[in-house]
């Protein structure tokens, strides 16, 4: 049986939309909550048995059509010789950062030895869950992990990475390149473990001009994609007014931000097949503006090739009744 998630990324007309959230394995969930008093982030990801349950919490409260495996795009830093940790009210720390350009040549460990904790993991999942829903796995694109390794952690604007291109462009593309070549191999890996599809997220590559982003990203971003054996997702927030960009890379999806119009993406993108795009901070309205708003993402997307998410990750004080809401709104779309 193919997964209903699967056909849509391909571009079949469903009689409902499929639906999973970004982040919806996360902080929203009281009972992640409870876990994560238990374990380190890092803890938490790297024990397969501990990941499966919180990968799970979103299954036991509204059957997604995907699961996202609960895991992090910083998780490639490590076959890349950084050492990071999650620290909390802080976010990502990266301890040894990218300093000068001589630090943007890295060693290279191997992806199915240093990160064996996510293949074990999807095997579970796939024995678990893998003919109810799509097991969705994902990794970080080069612009968003360097802007983690450059700073050392979260920056304003990504002054920091932005500023290391402007004194260091080669030094920059030698470091984006050898991100690039690391998440490839990682999708693959993942695929190879029974990830129905994958997501690219280099959610930060839209604070670059665009023709940084075309010159510098872009072609990274095409020769990560390019002959994955599982369908992708790629997603670039702040994009609206360049498409034609996130089109060129070539996934399968284009995962829209709330800031772009569903009826406009799709008048633009042609036939690519869309997810998205209902703004997080929705979630906070009654649920009759909950379930409105869901619908009217669904009608502009219409019924080919869109696959129903929000705009970003879900944000973490948002009420379960409201996932609740969005989540049924796509199951009970009869087209
Ligand atoms: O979507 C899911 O449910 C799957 C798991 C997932 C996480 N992070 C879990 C997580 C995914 C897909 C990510 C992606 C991610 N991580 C991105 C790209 C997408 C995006 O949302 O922008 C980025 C930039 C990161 C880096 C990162 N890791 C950040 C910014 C944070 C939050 C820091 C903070 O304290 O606010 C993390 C940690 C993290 N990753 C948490 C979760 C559930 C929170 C950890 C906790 O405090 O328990």
């Amino acid at each position: 049986m193919t997964h209903l998630l699967v056909r849509a990324a391909r571009g079949e007309r469903t009689d409902r939309p499929p639906v999973w959230l970004m982040r919806q394995a996360g902080r929203h969930i009281p009972e992640y909550r409870e876990i994560r008093a238990e374990y380190s982030f890092r803890e938490a990801i790297e024990t397969p048995d501990v990941a499966k349950r919180i990968t799970l919490l979103p299954w036991d409260l509204y059957e997604p059509d995907g699961l996202v495996m609960f895991s992090d795009i910083l998780t490639v830093l490590e076959p890349l010789g950084f050492d990071y940790h999650i620290e909390s009210g802080v976010g990502p720390v990266v301890e040894n950062p990218v300093e000068g350009p001589d630090d943007a040549e890295r060693p290279r460990g191997d992806v199915a030895d240093d990160l064996s904790f996510v293949g074990d993991l999807l095997t579970k999942l796939v024995d678990e869950v893998g003919d109810e829903t799509a097991i969705i796995g994902f990794a970080g694109g080069p612009f968003t992990l360097a802007s983690y390794a450059v700073a050392g952690g979260a920056s304003r604007n990504h002054g920091p990475v932005r500023r290391f291109r402007a004194r260091h462009p080669e030094a920059f593309r030698t470091l984006l390149s050898a991100f690039a070549d690391v998440v490839r191999d990682y999708l693959e890996y993942q695929a190879a473990n029974g990830a129905d599809v994958v997501q690219l997220f280099d959610t930060y590559a839209g604070v670059l001009s665009p023709a940084d982003y075309r010159e510098f990203v872009l072609p990274l971003h095409r020769e990560i994609l390019d002959g994955l054996s599982v369908p992708s997702i790629v997603f670039v927030r702040n994009m609206g007014g360049r498409l034609d960009q996130l089109d060129a890379v070539g996934a399968d999806v284009v995962s829209l931000d709330w800031t772009v119009d569903m009826g406009d993406a799709r008048a633009e993108l042609g036939d690519r097949p869309v997810q998205g795009n209902l703004d997080p901070q929705y979630l906070f309205g009654e649920q009759s503006f909950v379930r409105e708003k869901t619908r009217e993402v669904i009608d502009a997307a219409g019924p080919r090739g869109h696959i129903l998410n929000l705009g970003h990750g879900v944000h973490r004080d948002t009420p379960v009744e409201s996932v609740r809401a969005f989540v049924e709104t796509a199951k009970s779309v009869e087209r």
